[in-house]
């Protein structure tokens, strides 16, 4: 996207985390947004400065994208301190510059959390939600012929509940904004969506308990009620989810001792 000659513009000063590499040092470096409308989507507009670094000669920024319509949970860059960029329910790459005003500066740094392990610059591995995914974050169904769609009946509440859960995108904002960089927020989010649902029940105590214990295998530390999840999660998933993934996790626990649960786990608290 590029500038109308009548357009108002900005220019804006990016102090942007650089690392060449998971075992590189990093350290800020300083760049101008020269430009920039209010119309230019964050991530449009580190298209812009990757553009300048190019023709200069530089290495470009490394951040993540790729629907840049706020449903793949792909982009990830905390913005002046807050991942995503603070503005609620909203992406980075939703986020647009009219938000900002000339003259500004950002900062603009990768997930900091044990588990996202920084690739290069601001793109880190977030591998650790989808083994978590891998670990419980599915229900067993029999293949075969085609069901019935009303073969299982699914209450509207039942069904609006699961949804409000599904919204998550896998973004992993809820661990770097986490002062313990824990996953709760996703987990709960995940086991809630598939505990709520007829399909989902069978399993549920196995998965939870899989759930947990493939988190604290995976680096992530545990919920101390900051909420700081629930303020950065651009979809607006709810700290209820957290609440129920430790109520399924309880439940586990007892069913546990009738031989339900067939792996022990341990405490999903702090
Ligand atoms: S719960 Fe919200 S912040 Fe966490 S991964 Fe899902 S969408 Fe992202
Ligand atoms: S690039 Fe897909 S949600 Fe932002």
């Amino acid at each position: 996207m590029s500038a109308h000659a009548s357009e108002k513009t900005m220019n804006l000063k990016l102090i942007v985390w650089r690392q060449a590499g998971p075992d590189q040092p990093g350290r800020f470096e300083t760049y101008d947004a020269r430009n920039i409308t209010p119309h230019h989507s964050f991530l449009e507009m580190l298209d812009v400065v990757n553009e300048d670094l190019i023709k200069a000669g530089k290495d470009p920024i490394t951040f993540d994208h790729d629907c840049r319509e706020g449903i793949c949970g792909t982009c990830s860059a905390v913005v002046n301190g807050v991942p995503h960029g603070g503005q609620q329910r909203t992406t980075l790459c939703q986020l647009h510059m009219r938000k900002f005003s000339d003259g500004d500066a950002i900062y603009l740094e990768p997930w900091r959390a044990r588990a996202f392990p920084i690739i290069r610059d601001l793109m880190v591995d977030r591998g650790a939600l989808d083994r978590l995914i891998q670990a419980a974050g599915w229900v067993s169904c029999h293949t075969g012929g085609v069901p019935d769609g009303n073969a299982i009946l699914v209450g509207k509440p039942a069904a609006d509940y699961a949804m409000d859960a599904a919204e998550c995108i896998g973004c992993g904002a809820c661990v770097a904004a986490c002062p313990n960089g824990a996953a709760m927020l996703f987990a709960g989010a995940k086991v809630s969506q598939l505990a709520a649902l007829p399909q989902g029940q069978v399993e549920a105590p196995e998965r939870v308990a899989a759930m947990i214990q493939s988190m604290q295998e995976n680096g992530f530390g545990n919920c101390s009620n900051h909420y700081e999840c629930e303020a950065a999660c651009p979809k607006g998933i709810s700290v209820k989810f957290i609440a129920r993934l430790n109520r399924e996790f309880h439940k586990a626990l007892v069913l546990e001792k009738v031989g339900a649960v067939t792996k022990a786990a341990p405490s999903a608290g702090g």
